[in-house]
């Protein structure tokens, strides 16, 4: 028996939910051989047990193949991830985080950087969900290669769509093409509110929420009707966006939801044919901002064609391409993010108590009854 034997019979094994094999993830480590017995180990990065219980199947089965008749396989999984401490009103209980991407220009790349985000922390072993609540322009369809699918409806609830390794719901795969709606405010809040209430998400580890761009009423919603573990600022390295991300980084503060950091998005350019990187917008600039509200830039995403050509394709860079820098660097960001989730959660996560609608003494938040204060219909109280 030799390595290569050995390697070639496990790169047969599939990583569960994905169309990529363990030894080109890189997991096999320490092949051992003795005569036709091997001992490896398996480094994953899924805490789930059926994806250890699988991939010892298959590597079992797949050696016994090529004549190996004595298999140790080792895995090392992660812990589990903590359970979400946080409290406060949560429409949505089987999700565990949420991660809500804002900035507060349009076009910087929210959504390019949401759909990544989600793809690379699925690509962790986390269960993960994203929710399009771009009502105004929903882009996420298109970007995740299912613009043509519709959900399948349960009863009076909305199954999500499943790409990537991930769960997805838009207000584009709930509208016809190119439909467009005109959204009022009470309107805005209630697609929210469903979006979390009425789409069957399942037990998600995390929740990638794409904003529309600005801080406005689907912000407000959002913090009102479940406890945002993280807030993640999507800026280009422009000062007039940069103007526009000290306001999204400062509704944050203002919502109490802990800042997991910013993403500089078009941060120079790598040129496809020599991969030298120039600059453009500028790089770095975000820095004396992120110093300023105590967070960092976690990544710096340069402007590569195969971004672009990956939105438009619905073949996201982390999966189609991911040996480019931008995959590599949204990967990284991704595991920065998750380290911040868990360590909130471990600090006690968060709370949103602070920021539901103010009643008047005795009167609850649904009654309107005219008082000026009050909410009015569909103000994030959740009952109407
Ligand atoms: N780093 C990059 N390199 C190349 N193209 C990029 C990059 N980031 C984003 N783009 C492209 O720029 C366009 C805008 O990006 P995206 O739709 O993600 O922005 P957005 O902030 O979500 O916009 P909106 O505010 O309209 O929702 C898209 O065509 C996208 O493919
Ligand atoms: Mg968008």
């Amino acid at each position: 028996m030799t390595e290569e034997i050995v390697k070639s019979a496990l790169s047969k094994v599939m990583y569960p939910g994905f169309t990529k094999d363990i030894v080109t993830f890189g997991f096999v480590k320490d092949i051992a051989i003795n005569e036709t017995a091997v001992s490896f180990s398996v480094e994953i990065t899924s805490s789930a047990p059926e994806v250890a219980q699988q991939i010892t199947d298959e590597a079992t089965e797949a050696l016994k193949a090529v004549g190996v008749t004595a298999v140790n396989c080792n895995i090392k999984a992660p812990k589990m991830p903590k359970e979400s401490s946080s409290h406060g009103k949560n429409i949505a209980p089987q999700v565990k985080n949420f991660l809500m991407v804002s900035s507060g220009k349009g076009g910087v790349g929210k959504s390019t950087t949401s759909v990544n985000i989600a793809i690379a922390l699925a690509a962790q072993g986390l269960k993960v969900g994203l929710l399009d609540a771009d009502i105004y322009g929903p882009n996420i369809p298109r970007m995740m290669g299912v613009a043509d699918v519709k959900p399948e409806v349960n009863g009076n609830k909305v199954l999500p769509i499943k790409a990537y390794g991930i769960e997805m719901m838009s207000m584009g795969s709930l509208m016809e093409e190119g439909q467009s709606l005109i959204w009022r405010g009470a309107m805005i809040m209630k697609a929210i509110e469903q979006f979390l209430r009425d789409i069957l998400w399942s037990e998600l580890d995390c929740l990638v929420i794409d904003m529309p761009p600005g801080t406005g009423d689907a912000q407000l919603t959002l913090a009102q009707s479940v406890p945002v573990t993280a807030g993640l600022t999507v800026t280009t390295p422009q000062s007039v966006s940069l103007d526009d991300s000290r306001r999204s980084l400062d509704m944050f503060k203002k919502l109490n939801i802990p800042i997991a950091g910013i993403i500089e998005n078009m941060s120079g350019f790598i040129a496809p044919d020599t991969g030298v990187e120039y600059d453009i917008f500028g790089k770095g600039t975000s820095t004396p901002m992120a110093k300023e509200f105590d967070t960092e830039i976690i990544a710096e995403i340069p402007i590569e064609p195969a971004v672009r050509t990956g939105g438009d394709e619905g073949k996201p860079v982390t999966f189609s391409a991911p040996d480019s820098e931008s995959a590599k660097r949204f990967v990284a960001a991704a595991a920065s993010i998750w380290a911040t989730i868990e360590e909130i959660n471990a600090n006690g996560g968060v709370d949103n108590q602070s920021v539901q609608p103010t009643t008047p003494p005795g009167v609850s938040a649904c009654s309107t009854g005219g008082a000026s204060s009050a909410p009015k219909q569909g103000g994030g109280c959740g009952c109407s």
